[in-house]
């Protein structure tokens, strides 16, 4: 990064950061702004210094281009040293995005992002906040606990980048979707897996359906292989509907779960559901350098849009990840995910993470966006 350092008097190196945001549609400018605002606090404090350019994306584009994400925009982002996107999409029962070709709706934006940047991994850790047990719905005794894990999920192969067609013959229609992954593929994932876990508790839990796919069995040849180079961590094997289950049964066994595009979409909304609310989860999706797109797991909320009430959180812990794997400030990352802590220990709240139990709401405050994201940065 020394093209990126100049000297400022009294002030030593101060590091200059391009960052490029897609705020996308529904609720993504609101919760964009407040991920800005704590950005631009971290930046002050600390001595950097971050321009953005803001960039259409999904709903946003189609109705600019008539496309969710152009050609430009992705080599804009390419100049960039981290992309920070909102969500995308809307309600496809009524929204005119969803009345064109599927290649052309705001999902195959996304898509696109990810293949033309190669982020084939994808990290969504799940964590539940001693402040927020309450609005788990799984039962005391199975959380008391807590549990902390994350999901590194494959995110340019699998399902969603295979070979699709629908066909009609004889007057019957067929679709057809196909799943296929390359060692290389794999193997470049199970990497990430495994460094990710000997950062952590050293544990990889492998996802599969290898009693039914071939894609399965060749996923954990080529993860046991890997494994070969990290006698330190563990490894085991979970098929993926037991892992389903297992999340809700004994969420505090995972530590690293690693697992192809399909199953790790399914799955880490199981994950984020039982940390009380999709509304807190970050997720990074990163290449084989350090360049990464950082965003929500959530979506869009077109129901919610506009009322200033959406949870910024999720948004806020993502670019406390840019700050990690893409800028090098652990510092600074680190402040970003204490404030979140303290402001929640406050009592503030958003109302997807207010307890349902009125009595002791006396103690909770709920806030809206705007709110959230002052709070934490006044904390910073
Ligand atoms: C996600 C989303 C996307 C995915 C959709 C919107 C294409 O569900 O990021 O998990 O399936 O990857
Ligand atoms: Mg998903």
């Amino acid at each position: 990064k020394l093209e990126n350092c100049r000297m400022r008097k009294g002030w030593g190196i101060e590091m200059t950061f391009n960052i490029v945001c897609m705020s996308g549609d529904g609720i993504g400018p609101e919760i964009i702004a407040e991920a800005k605002r704590v950005l631009n606090k971290v930046a002050e404090k600390y001595g950097h210094s971050i321009t953005y350019k803001d960039i259409l994306m999904g709903g946003a584009s189609i109705d600019v281009y008539g496309e969710p994400l152009t050609d430009e925009a992705i080599e804009i982002a390419k100049t960039s040293d981290a992309v920070l996107l909102g969500s995308i999409g809307g309600n496809a029962a009524i929204s005119p995005w969803y009345r064109i070709s599927p290649e052309l709706r705001p999902e195959a934006g996304l898509l696109k992002l990810r293949k033309s940047l190669n982020l084939f991994a994808n990290l969504r850790p799940a964590y539940l906040y001693e402040e927020l047990q309450e609005a788990c719905p799984l039962r005391e005794n199975v959380i008391s606990d807590g549990f902390d894990m994350v999901i590194v999920r494959e995110l340019t192969g699998g399902l969603y980048f295979g070979e699709r067609s629908t066909n009609e013959m004889n007057g019957m229609i067929t679709a057809t979707d196909t799943l296929s992954y390359s060692e290389k593929e794999i193997r470049r994932i199970a990497v990430k897996g495994f460094e990710t876990a000997m950062k952590r508790k050293k544990k990889v839990t492998s996802v599969d359906k290898v009693n039914v796919l071939d894609s399965s069995r060749l996923w954990r040849k080529v993860v046991e292989e890997v494994a070969m180079d990290y006698p330190e961590v563990t490894l085991e094997h979970m098929i993926v509907d037991n892992c389903a289950m297992q999340l809700i049964k004994n969420p505090k066994q995972f530590d690293v779960i690693l697992t192809e595009n399909m199953f790790g979409d399914i799955l880490s909304d199981e994950a984020s559901m039982i940390t009380g609310s999709i509304g807190m989860l970050p997720s990074a999706s990163l290449n084989d350098t350090k360049f990464g797109v950082y965003e929500p797991s959530g979506g869009s909320a077109p129901d919610i849009a506009g009322k200033g009430i959406a949870n910024p959180i999720a948004t806020i812990l993502s670019a406390a990840m840019m700050l990690r794997y893409s800028l090098g400030l652990e510092k600074e990352a680190e402040a970003v995910e204490a404030a979140v802590k303290q402001i929640l220990k406050e009592g503030y709240r958003t109302v997807d993470i207010m307890p349902q139990d009125k009595s002791r709401c006396s103690f909770f405050k709920q806030v809206g966006t705007k709110d959230m994201g002052r709070l934490i940065t006044e904390y910073i």
